[in-house]
């Protein structure tokens, strides 16, 4: 068995880990998380301990949690929001004659879990001796079910194999399990102790329910658990429900040899709004549901449902098994992460941690997004209808912040800001027009009329309606948005940063277009022709800084300027810099926490020269530390676009196995969602070369040294795109739908039923750019 430098076994399908590590337990619980998008299981063991976190999520249920502030300030948001982990079902703990089932003690002869791509599954393997020598072999598989949305179920199998046993089995629901704590903040100490409060408990036969509210936002949840015993001898069962407890309980003698075999059915639902016997009574349906449909067919259909994303998003990489298996594994996470999200946020963690409280930034619309628009279009439009829902609470944060249109939150989980750090909070603004641009990607990629007509205009007006108050015009008419936090946190309340700029005059443009499209909708928006021509005018003259000496662009305005950091003073235990170094000296000087210029030139290809480019990207690159996820792949693409493959490749790497190989040391507290994402667009957009601007789509593939063959699928206006690349050439065959057109390396094509092979262009090699000393790209070996 091949392993990778973290002991999981590379495979293409699924990801082994074998052996108890007590230390990697955190991380493997975030790695081997299930999740649908509407709820999420970290991957702890059924008994519940040894634990590094448990976690049951949610999505879009938190508590209400005070945000400190030394001093105060108007417009700080008083009130923040944090992910709860709710009550606890995948809990199923196990006495061996008397003995507690926990591997801490005995020995764990055989211990392997297995994250399987395909079915959709968890597997687990252990064969385990007690402290007294009594040895039995347990095996789990669980789910968490994508096309029953409120379900997950858990088949657990007990087997003595030295002798016959008495085994009691208790499977429980257990709400406010204590949690231990990672942070030093006491207010979300308070806000997290014992967040759940009871309405309503009740058990009968084999199930059990649990109804909570939460104490500060009011939210109220339900779990409900049914089960189905499957031994030979005559069991002893008793089932009982308290307050924050639910438990059912098999007592039972088993032969050696034999089995015992218990599947758990869990139904999760919450509601801001539905009473408690409404709520109690969904769940029951939910179960009800399941009990009926069953584990095999539940099985069959998780397994048919990943066939079907499988056949339509899978990735190819031929010369690199540890990059195919973490390729998968992200496009895996990802689906999870937004799959049945249903107009709800995706956060930042998805569903497998409570870091960053739970809470959805621009990584969604910028990142994960793009992903979904051409891979599960309806999970990326139903993501935006999470935002359109959140409009009110925009356009009122627009208004206290004396802005015209709405103004998306920097985070959030409801959609109220919920940043308490004010140059992200207040100025971090570009979010607005990355939302945007994920409205239009979608819109272009999917022709989704139903979702422009419904959500997709209002989203683009208001958006746009922002830049007017938000910028003005200077004394030489350009259009100016100064004092504003682009996508590198290293510079703040900057002017005209490009980013923001170009990202802006896109929302601007698009906006326009959209009602022009739909002039109804735009009526009923109260949009006029003059306020159409004052946008189109904003973006045309939008002000982009370049500095004439050095032929580069300016990240913002007198960026340039600024005095370098000194990379060769800092040491790597210096790294991230805003942990050792203040705030204050890396706004001033040229240093940049993530990809800033590259992914501006990457969103907005057409508002640079191939030389600007080149020649951006290497002024840059000498300057970015990375100190950020999201980095590595904006980077790879803009890499592989202006010819350095091989740094592109590296690139890629380190996204993909960002969270395989905790990178960040922070994969304990869950999943980076963007950098998961951001490894489909290293191969798309990167080495796939695809671009997806004025409703055309274009390719300039190229491979780099270390990928043979590269192929991956994508959803255009509904028709299916198989993409393969090699060395030479590209191959492009339509698997379904109707036929399009389009560019290869600048070349129109009309792609019919006939796959077409066309050849690469060769490019000469560009000499590496400088990097920041010590900061190269995370390099294998
Ligand atoms: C990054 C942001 C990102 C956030 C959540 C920060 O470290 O700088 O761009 O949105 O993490 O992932």
């Amino acid at each position: 068995m091949t392993t990778d430098c973290r002991g999981f076994e590379i495979a293409p399908w699924h990801l082994r880990w074998c052996g108890l590590d007590l230390e990697a337990l955190h991380r493997t619980e975030s790695i081997f998380a299930l999740a649908n998008g509407h709820l999420g299981l970290r991957g702890t063991f059924e008994e519940g301990e040894p634990v590094g976190k448990p976690g049951t999520y949610l999505n879009g249920f938190y508590e209400k949690r005070q945000l400190p502030y030394a001093e105060a300030g108007y417009g700080y948001p008083e009130e923040g929001q944090t992910v709860v982990n709710v009550t606890d079902g995948k809990i199923i703990r196990l006495l061996v004659e008397d003995e507690p089932m926990d591997m801490r003690y005995g020995e764990a002869v055989e211990h392997e879990r297995v994250l399987d791509f395909r079915s959709g599954t968890l597997r687990r393997n252990t064969v385990w001796t007690s402290p007294t020598g009594r040895c039995v072999r347990i095996r789990s598989e669980r789910l968490v079910s994508f096309t029953e949305r409120a379900l997950a179920a858990i088949r657990y199998e007990v087997e003595p194999l030295d002798d016959d046993l008495e085994l009691v089995i208790q499977s429980d629901l257990l709400a406010n399990e204590p949690v231990p704590t990672s942070h030093n903040d006491p207010r979300l100490a308070v806000a997290l102790d014992r967040p759940l409060v009871a309405d309503f408990c009740a058990a009968r036969d084999f199930a059990a329910v649990l109804v909570h509210h939460t104490r500060r936002s009011g939210l109220h949840m339900a779990v409900a658990m049914d089960h189905e015993l499957e031994v030979d001898a005559t069991p002893r069962c008793s089932v009982h429900a308290e307050e924050d407890l639910a438990r059912l309980t098999v007592a039972v003698d088993v032969a050696k040899g034999r089995r015992v075999r218990l599947t758990k059915y869990l139904g999760y639902g919450w509601s801001s709004r539905r009473s408690v016997p409404a709520l109690r009574a969904q769940v029951d349906a939910a179960l009800a549901a399941g009990l009926e449909t069953g584990w095999d067919t539940l099985l069959a259909r998780q397994r048919e449902y990943l066939d079907n994303f499988w056949s339509t998003a899978d990735i190819e990489i031929d010369g690199d098994p540890e990059l195919q298996q973490a390729v998968r594994f992200a496009l895996f996470h990802v689906l999870q992460a937004g799959a049945r999200g249903e107009s709800r946020a995706i956060p930042s963690k998805g569903l497998t941690g409570p870091g960053y409280d739970g809470h959805s930034f621009w990584d969604t619309e910028t990142f994960v997004l793009p992903v979904l628009t051409y891979t599960m279009p309806m999970a990326a439009g139903d993501a935006l209808r999470w935002r359109h829902a959140t409009l009110d609470r925009a356009r009122r944060r627009a208004h206290e912040l004396g802005h015209t249109g709405a103004m998306f939150p920097w985070r959030s989980i409801n959609g109220d800001e919920g940043s308490g750090y004010w140059p992200t909070g207040t100025a971090a603004v570009h979010v607005n027009a990355d939302i945007a641009d994920a409205v239009v990607r979608y819109l272009a990629a999917t022709g989704d009329e139903h979702f422009e007509r419904g959500c997709g205009v209002e989203l683009l007006v208001e958006t746009a309606r922002s830049w007017v108050s938000q910028g003005h015009y200077d004394t030489a008419g350009n259009f100016r948005i100064d004092g504003v936090t682009g996508p590198d946190e290293y510079s703040a309340l900057a002017d005209n940063n490009i980013y923001t700029n170009l990202m802006a005059q896109r929302n601007l443009d698009e906006a326009a277009e959209a009602c022009v499209r739909q002039p109804d909708i735009a009526e009923q928006l109260e949009v006029d022709a003059e306020e159409i021509r004052g946008w189109r005018d904003r973006a045309k003259c939008m002000y982009l800084p370049y500095n004439e000496k050095l032929g580069v662009h300016e990240q913002s305005e007198g960026f340039t300027e600024h005095a370098r950091w000194d990379f060769a003073a800092t040491p790597p235990e210096k790294y991230p810099l805003m942990l050792h170094y203040p705030y204050f000296d890396l706004y001033r000087k040229q240093v940049v926490k993530q990809a800033d210029l590259s992914l501006a030139m990457y969103l907005c290809p057409n508002a640079f020269t191939p030389e600007q480019k080149a020649r951006n990207f290497d002024y840059y690159e000498a300057l970015t530390v990375r100190d950020s996820s999201l980095s590595a792949a904006g980077q790879s693409v803009m890499a592989a676009e202006v010819g350095h493959l091989s740094l592109a490749f590296d690139y890629f790497a380190e996204a993909a196995l960002t969270d395989l190989h905790d990178l960040h040391h922070n994969v304990a507290n869950g999943l980076h969602m963007a950098s998961l994402a951001g490894a489909w667009l290293c191969c798309v957009f990167g080495f796939g070369g695809m671009r997806d601007h004025g409703g055309e789509l274009s390719f300039a593939p190229r491979l780099p040294a270390n990928i043979e063959r590269l192929a991956f699928r994508i959803i255009w206006r509904g028709s299916g795109l198989a993409v393969e690349i090699t060395g030479d050439s590209a191959t492009y065959r339509l698997l379904s739908g109707d036929s399009f057109v389009l560019r290869h390396h600048g070349r129109f094509t009309t792609l019919g039923n006939v796959a077409v092979t066309l050849p690469i262009p060769r490019q000469s090699d560009r000499p590496e750019p400088l990097l920041p000393a010590g900061r190269a790209p995370y390099r294998r070996g």
